[in-house]
């Protein structure tokens, strides 16, 4: 990664609204994009199809090293589609069941290293925005801008369960609410890289947000720390 090229962090909890506002930011910015939780989707989801189950370490670590996945951007700034293995894969690594399955291989340190390089390598000119949970803590430690966004977790819920309306999965919204529960647990609790604030990191609460008040914070702080 060099040095030189400016990275913006967002981090938080699913459903805090990181994937919107990163990609609001990239696109005013025309600063490239890494969703970082779809490449641990993308590794769920090549792992099912590969037939590794998820207790197996090392088959899991040689397929996050190797797997094959592209990110192609949207124009209009929407989430990039994301192919594995040539096929279109974008709608079928949201679901709340491959988030799970996302969450139990990224608390394994050895997937954690296979997959560091693959993200540092998305720090290109003219800049990155990046967002997870150890963006701004590990992947991107010397980021120049660094923001943790977070709501409470019945909001979150009430997003992800709009967000997953009409994809074939009917958990009702106390059920939704506590498997993001269950998955922010078991993010907080992992021994490597937890879902933490960076020291240096702006926290943003968007509870009683909107995505433009959000985007609009963020902006300032932008504009603060880089000139942009
Ligand atoms: O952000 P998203 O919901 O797509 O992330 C799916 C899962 O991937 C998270 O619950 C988390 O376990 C894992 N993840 C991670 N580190 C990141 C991004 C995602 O551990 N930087």
């Amino acid at each position: 990664m060099s040095d030189k090229v400016p990275v913006i962090t967002v981090d938080g909890p699913g459903g805090a609204g990181k994937g919107t506002l990163s990609q609001m930011l990239a696109t005013d910015l025309g600063f490239h994009y890494l969703d970082s939780g779809a490449l641990y989707r993308l590794l769920a989801l090549a792992a099912k199809r590969h037939k590794v189950s998820l207790d197996n370490v090392e088959g899991l670590t040689v397929l996050a090293g190797h797997m094959d996945i592209t990110f192609e951007m949207d124009p209009e700034g929407g989430r990039p589609t994301v192919v594995l293995e040539s096929e279109d894969v974008s709608s079928l690594v949201r679901s709340e069941e491959i988030g799970k399955d996302a969450s139990i291989v990224a608390a394994i340190p050895e997937v954690r290293q296979a997959l560091l390089q693959r993200q540092q390598a998305f720090a290109q000119a003219p800049g990155l925005v990046a967002d997870g949970r150890d963006m701004g803590t590990v992947v991107f430690a010397n980021a120049e801008v660094k923001i943790f966004l977070t709501a409470s977790p019945g909001e979150r819920a009430k997003r992800r369960h709009k967000q997953l309306i009409g994809k074939e999965e009917n958990d009702s919204l106390a059920a939704l609410a506590n498997k993001v529960r269950q998955r922010d647990e078991r993010d907080e609790r992992r021994l490597v890289s937890p879902l933490r604030s960076a020291d240096d990191a702006l926290t943003l609460d968007s509870t009683e947000l909107s995505i433009s008040e959000v985007f609009a914070q963020a902006r300032t702080l932008i504009r603060d720390k880089l000139s942009l």
